[in-house]
């Protein structure tokens, strides 16, 4: 595999140390540096910048020219001609489903949708007002308690299992969560709906009143699903494979991710970008937030914008404008806070700092309008989030179990206090 060498040389040591390099399909040269153990180095690399920590076939991204894909396909052409589930099926198997698999996958995830009774008591367990992300954080690690049958990831069938379980009842807990806060009872799955429109109709409809779903929306809430599906090795995926690493049960490990997802520099800025333009409250309150942004004393940023990975425009991002387009226009809503978020792109797309910085909105920037558009409360965005990148999720986590591989474990540069005694 590597057809080329890197060679490195370290005042104190005298040889130099080669080391293999991979080139992938796509992407950057890397530079294996395990050898340098033997040589008693480490790298240091904090918030891992410049580190491939796994090999993975699943999702690329190329930051620069703005480029995703899932096992190769662009997803602005997913987010158009094909839909959420199909994408669950490519990520998780490798290639797109013919006809006939595709049918027996909508199906099968259909009939995964009811969660077990015992598990509504975990409910009433949390308080009326508890933030969703943290019911959620609950819920689905308490499945491992549920679900025994298929537990062993050392199985590729159980495995299998469990990801079939989880894509189809993340949306049934979602919409659980939402219920719970608002006192209504809990509505049942219906396995003749499709994906979207279950989990609107989860959220909105009630034993007295059937909810009518519009298909624009049903459409837009797929789009969403879709756009957040992977997104390679972000903070939550790369929790969902540590935690994986040490042979925790699935139903944990995406537990540990959705904790990774809730702050607000990942999952959490959707609703983060919702307080914002609320804050900003008028077109001629703009410049001073942009100021505010710019200050390196001030810890506020201008949410929905930048991107560890994007130094150009999210590819997620402008579908997801076209989408917002779509349902306010179908729903005839003049939503003010869709002027304030137009406006302040335009703003920062032409403010040296942003130019500079290349700091470009990102998929959170018009999903918070679209979902609050829909009726659905802002303490609900990340929990979308966490249901659509379910399926990153246990995709990474299968893939780290289907080949051979060992406990994550990163090491430290050391700083602290050389050892001393204990005062006698
Ligand atoms: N507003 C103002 N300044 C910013 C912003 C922002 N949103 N993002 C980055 N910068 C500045 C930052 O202060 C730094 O400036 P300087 O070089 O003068 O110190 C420079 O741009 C580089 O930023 P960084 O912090 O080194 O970038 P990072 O890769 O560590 O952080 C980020 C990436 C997404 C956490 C950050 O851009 C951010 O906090 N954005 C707002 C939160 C947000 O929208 N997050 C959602 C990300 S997309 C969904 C997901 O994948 O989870």
């Amino acid at each position: 595999m590597a057809d080329k060498k890197a060679r490195l040389t370290v005042d104190g040591l005298d040889e130099v140390i080669e080391l293999p390099v991979y080139s992938g399909t796509e992407g950057p040269d890397v530079i294996d540096v395990r050898p340098l153990t033997g040589k008693g180095l480490f790298t240091y690399d904090p918030g891992f910048v410049s580190t491939a920590a796994c090999e993975s076939q699943i999702t690329y991204i190329d930051g620069d020219k703005g480029i995703l894909l899932h096992r190769g396909y662009p997803i602005d052409q997913l987010a158009e001609q094909s839909d959420y589930l199909e994408v669950c099926y490519l990520l998780l198997n490798g290639e797109l489903p013919n006809a006939e698999e595709k049918k027996r996958f909508v199906n099968t995830i259909s009939n995964h949708t009811m969660v077990h009774e015992q598990l509504i008591s975990f409910y009433k367990g949390f308080r009326r007002d508890a933030h969703p992300m943290a019911i959620m954080c609950g819920v689905v690690g308490a499945l491992s308690a549920f679900y025994h049958d298929s537990l062993d990831i050392n199985n590729a069938n159980h495995r299998e299992v469990c990801a079939y379980r989880l894509i189809a009842k993340m949306p049934t807990l979602a919409a659980m969560c939402y219920k719970y806060s608002i006192g209504q009872p809990f509505m049942f799955p219906r396995n003749d709906k499709g994906y979207a429109e279950n989990f609107l109709r989860m959220m909105f409809s009630t034993p007295c009143a059937e909810y009518e779903v519009s298909p624009v929306l049903v459409r837009a809430m797929d789009r969403i699903f879709t756009l957040h599906a992977d997104h390679e090795q972000n903070a939550s995926t790369s929790t969902v494979r540590l935690a994986g690493s040490s042979g925790a049960n699935p139903f944990a490990c995406i537990a540990a991710g959705i904790a990774a997802l809730w702050g607000p520099a990942h999952g959490g800025a959707n609703e983060a970008v919702l307080t914002m333009l609320n804050e900003i409250g008028d077109e001629a309150n703009i410049p001073e937030f942009i100021k505010r942004a710019k200050d390196p004393e001030d810890p506020f940023r201008l949410m929905g914008f930048g991107h560890r990975v994007y130094r150009n425009f999210d590819p997620r991002s402008r579908v997801m404008k076209k989408t917002c387009d779509e349902v306010l226009a179908e729903l005839n809503i003049d939503d003010p806070l869709l002027r304030i978020a137009t406006r302040l792109e335009e703003i920062a797309l032409e403010d040296p700092y942003f130019v500079e910085r290349k700091l470009y909105p990102n998929v959170d920037f018009y999903s918070g309008i679209i979902l609050k558009a829909m009726g659905i409360p802002t303490s609900m965005f990340t929990v979308i989030f966490a249901m659509s990148r379910t399926i990153g999720w246990i995709s990474h986590w299968n893939e780290f179990h289907s080949s051979p591989n060992r406990i994550g474990r990163p090491r430290q540069l050391y700083t602290g206090a050389k050892k001393r005694d204990y005062p006698g």
